[in-house]
């Protein structure tokens, strides 16, 4: 296979040790990994099939790469960035990524001006997908077709697109200011909709179900409503009793979930309530819900 340019793992977790093995199944050049600790940058470069490129200064696994992945946790990338800067530890024309979502590309601002080098870029590029575990991806490629947003110098991002496809993975560029808003949506998109099916679970164990059945049961219910999101948009999509504007089904609900013998009712029923009236919102855009009926249903959703 024609080799790619080289690269570097800088943090040697979940993401670091996935991205260097796809990437050099992608036929990039494993260069260096270097973590906190020695084991885990020896243990990256072994999964990846490279032993002998595990260092223990960062800057020593940076040097010879011509792309430096920094995939620490996000409080560690600017600091990690600052050191290897301080110990001209990239390489000349290096493109510096890191993987953070919520963070821009900016905070690997020193690399470019890391004494003695020149034309270092900068960028960001985020995997949409959770990796749970450092089994993630042991058997199949945890990159393929999922999103990948990226921003940061032009050419970074050029790079990027390139990177992101050469993983099976489909890049879109996003503004740097925006990355903050970019992430808390994903958040919501992923960690809430989690919250929300706990809670979806919760009151269908109430209502007698077994608990160790309730997912089974709502699974079809959750997958119809992705296929109707995806194929009519929202509002359309919206169906149910606030959307047709049953406001006494509504405040039966409220009144059940706040009776339930369990302690968490009330943030229970204060959950049902904000996510109502935010639905109230969307029914209105959909125009089934008249102005009289939605001031109703905010007065019932609010006074809980
Ligand atoms: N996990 C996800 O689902 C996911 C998804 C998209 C993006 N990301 C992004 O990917 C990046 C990495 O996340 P992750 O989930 O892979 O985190 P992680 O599993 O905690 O791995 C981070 C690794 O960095 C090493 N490390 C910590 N501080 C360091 C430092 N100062 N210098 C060098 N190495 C250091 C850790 O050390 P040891 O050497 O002690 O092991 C650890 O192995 C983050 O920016 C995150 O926002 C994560």
């Amino acid at each position: 296979m024609f080799m790619k340019q080289s690269f570097a793992i800088i943090g040697c977790g979940k993401v670091g040790r996935i991205l260097g093995k796809h990437l050099a199944e992608a036929g990039y050049r494993p260069m260096g990994f270097s973590s906190r600790r020695i084991t885990s940058a020896r243990q990256a470069a072994e999964f990846v099939g490279a032993p002998d490129r595990c260092f223990e200064k960062i800057w020593e696994a940076a040097i010879d790469a011509d792309i430096v992945f920094i995939t620490t946790p996000d409080d560690s990338i600017q600091e990690s960035c600052r050191t290897i800067s301080k110990h001209n530890g990239f390489k000349e024309n290096a493109v510096v990524f890191h993987c953070s979502g919520a963070l821009a590309s900016t905070e690997l601002a020193s690399a470019k001006s890391c004494k003695g080098m020149s034309g270092v870029m900068i960028g960001s590029i985020h995997p949409l997908q959770s990796f749970a575990s450092e089994q993630t991806g042991k058997s199949g490629n945890p990159f393929d077709n999922i999103m990948m947003g990226v921003e940061g110098d032009s050419g970074a991002v050029e790079k990027a697109h390139q990177i992101a496809k050469d993983l099976g993975a489909q890049p879109f560029t996003i503004t740097t200011d925006g990355k903050i808003l970019y992430h808390a949506a994903a958040v919501v998109a992923s960690n809430y909709l989690v919250t929300l099916m706990d809670l979806s679970i919760k009151l269908m164990a109430a209502s007698g179900v077994l608990q160790s059945e309730a997912f089974d049961i709502l699974k079809p219910l959750i997958q119809g409503t992705l296929v109707n999101i995806d194929s009519t948009g929202i509002p359309e999509a919206l169906t149910g009793p606030i959307a047709r504007a049953d406001v006494g089904i509504v405040k039966k609900h409220v009144q059940a979930i706040r009776g339930l013998p369990d302690k968490t009712a009330d943030e229970m029923a204060r959950y049902y309530c904000m996510s109502g009236m935010e639905t109230i919102q969307v029914a209105r855009a959909k125009g089934t819900l008249s102005e009289d009926a939605a001031k109703h249903l905010f007065k019932i959703l609010k006074s809980e």
